[in-house]
């Protein structure tokens, strides 16, 4: 297929694209190289845009003929959608809006949508159905479920399908060492915790120990970046052979405290890094774990590496040699 990816030289994208790569897909990568990086492109074709410049990317869709498009192009952090709450609603819905009016435009009627476990926002018990309410805390969850519904709507007006994954906790590395997550001031906790155990970073910080969850700390369910990959894939063939448009959670469906994240990543890497407990960081629910029943079945996904030990193991492998 003809596939245009967003955001494919970013952490997931790259993942993405290596997988979609493999399988002899014609790729071309749409990226502003703000966060993602020319070397972590293994496939295809790099166009190095910003969503936001229309007539470049209408020139693409002109000249390409897609025949899908996978969204990855966004900002992602939570703290900073609440600092800045407004860069999120241009880089996540209004570009995503003009993306959809070019797919609608030139009839490209797949659609794979990168969206996130921060649109339930607190759940009761922490656990996340795709029935939960939808009550995004921070702007980040609310840019991300404005374009969940653009998705629907489209969808209910035309032929356009799509599949939109919620993700939960991204994290790890290719397991052949060849892509990783580079971004310049991470923020994400198992990205953090090995940059301290390379002495990259002089401590971590627990951000919170007063949640009402076993230990104190927020509980998150971490999936394994190639595991997120390969259920795009699937979520691809499954448009392709003509399912219906759907949202799905993608995580593992089991949780883990930032307690037990940092105990972990201390027993693997055998660094005993210094750790600061300090005040709840904004806009961090207690917990976030997701029901999977749904992916499993929709998309015949099936996990290989659903053991924090291997996601660990792999991001620091990755922060150890850092090639970019
Ligand atoms: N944390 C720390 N110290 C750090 C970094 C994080 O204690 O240095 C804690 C956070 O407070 C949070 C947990 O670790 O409790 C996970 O935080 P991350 O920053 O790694 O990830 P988030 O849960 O904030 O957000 C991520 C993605 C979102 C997605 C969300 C869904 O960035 O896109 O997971 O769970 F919505």
């Amino acid at each position: 297929m003809k596939i245009l990816i967003t955001g494919g030289a970013g952490y997931i994208g790259s993942h993405v694209v290596k997988a979609l790569g493999k399988l002899g897909h014609d790729l071309v990568i749409y990226d502003n190289l703000s966060t993602g990086h020319r070397q972590a492109v293994t496939y295809g074709e790099l166009v190095v845009g910003d969503l936001a410049e229309k007539s470049k990317l209408e020139a693409l869709f002109e000249a390409k003929k897609f025949e899908a498009v996978l969204h990855f192009a966004g900002s992602i952090v939570v703290p900073e959608s609440v600092a800045h709450p407004l860069k999120y609603y241009q880089n996540n819905t209004l570009n995503s809006h003009f993306l959809l009016s070019l797919c609608e435009k030139y009839k490209v009627k797949k659609f794979i949508f990168s969206s996130t476990a921060a649109v339930y926002g607190m759940p009761e018990d922490g656990l996340c159905t795709e029935n939960s309410p939808l009550s995004p805390i921070n702007p980040y969850g609310h840019s991300k479920l404005m374009t969940e519904q653009m998705l629907k709507d489209l969808a209910a007006s035309s032929e356009f399908r799509f599949v939109a994954l919620r993700y939960f906790n991204v994290s790890g590395a290719d397991p052949e060492g060849q892509l990783g997550q580079s971004f310049p001031e991470a923020t994400h906790l198992i990205k953090v915790a090995c940059e301290a155990a390379c002495a990259k970073r002089d401590h971590l910080k627990i951000y919170g120990t007063d949640y009402p969850t076993s230990d104190g700390s927020c509980v998150r369910d971490y999936i394994h970046v190639s595991d997120l990959a390969e259920a795009h894939v699937r979520a691809l063939e499954y448009l392709e052979r003509g399912g219906k448009s759907d949202i799905l959670n993608c995580g593992y469906g089991h949780g883990f405290s930032v307690k037990e994240v940092v105990k972990l990543i201390k027993e693997v890497t055998g660094v005993d890094f210094k750790v600061i407990e300090t005040d709840r960081r904004a806009g961090d629910p207690a917990s976030l774990t997701a029901k999977v029943d749904r992916i499993h079945g929709i998309l015949q996904w099936k996990p290989q590496f659903d053991d924090l030990k291997v996601i660990i193991r792999s991001a620091y492998e990755w922060e150890k040699k850092k090639p970019y």
